[in-house]
């Protein structure tokens, strides 16, 4: 096979690592668009989209603690090039670590929330889930602490921007294989043919 270097930028996700992380992000990019498409509605159909947005968030939940445990139990994620600028390794890292912060911490404030306003979650209408323990039935508590679901929301659609204008930079302007690996049906730039690439310029 030659080169192990060359093998590595070749790689891309496991099918289990895709499917996470591409499920994860239609689900994150759902949240915002059903609260704010419920802000026009009606009452009663406000309160069935917001419990749509609430199941998804627990459903987030769940999947992002399987995505940690599958990382912490030795599903590492693939290094960057080493030709990616010390800068570019260290800001994905950061995006990453927030990345997940937000998504464990998101739905336990929405849930927090939704517990001190006295109100129900229940997933997807199968069964519901309990009043966070140690959450006190408070309605200002409760608004501070949508104020703080509101602000993260905002944080993680930022990152999000973040993150794709990093993809993005990883496919058009250090052109390597990055954005393939989540990405596998993009062409694949065949690091073996630069050299002969350079002797033409
Ligand atoms: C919308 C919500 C999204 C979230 C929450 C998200 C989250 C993440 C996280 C946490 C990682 C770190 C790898 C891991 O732990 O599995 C990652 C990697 C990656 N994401 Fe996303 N992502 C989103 C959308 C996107 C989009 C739209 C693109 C395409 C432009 C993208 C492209 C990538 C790539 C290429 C990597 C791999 C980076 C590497 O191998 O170092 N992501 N994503
Ligand atoms: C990762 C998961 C989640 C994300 C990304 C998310 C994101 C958001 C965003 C962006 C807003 C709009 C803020 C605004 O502009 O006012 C919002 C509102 C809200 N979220 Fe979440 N959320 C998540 C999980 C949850 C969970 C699990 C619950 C409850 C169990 C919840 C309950 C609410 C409620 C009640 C609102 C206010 C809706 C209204 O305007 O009446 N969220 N969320």
């Amino acid at each position: 096979m030659g080169d192990p270097s060359m093998a590595t930028t070749r790689e891309t996700y496991s099918p289990f690592t895709l499917t996470l992380h591409w499920v994860t992000a239609a689900l994150v990019l759902t949240q915002p668009l059903l609260v704010w498409l419920s802000e026009e509605m009606s009452r009663e159909d406000k309160s069935q989209w917001i419990g749509v947005h609430k199941s998804i968030g627990a459903t987030l939940l769940i999947l992002t603690l399987i995505r940690l445990s599958s990382r912490l139990a030795g599903n590492k994620a693939i290094p960057l090039p080493e030709s990616t600028p010390d800068w570019q390794k260290l800001f994905a890292r950061a995006t990453h670590v927030l990345f997940y912060v937000l998504l464990i911490a998101m739905p336990l404030v929405g849930w927090a929330g939704s517990t001190a306003f006295g109100r129900e979650v229940v997933w997807f209408g199968l069964f519901q889930l309990p009043p966070l323990p140690f959450v006190p039935e408070d309605r200002e508590f409760g608004g501070s602490l949508m104020g703080l679901h509101k602000y993260a929301g905002y944080t993680l659609v930022t990152l999000v921007v973040l993150h794709i204008l990093g993809g993005l930079t990883h496919y058009f302007v250090n052109k390597d294989n990055v954005l393939q690996r989540m990405l596998p049906f993009l062409p694949r730039r065949d690091q073996a043919i630069e050299p002969a690439r350079h002797e033409v310029v």
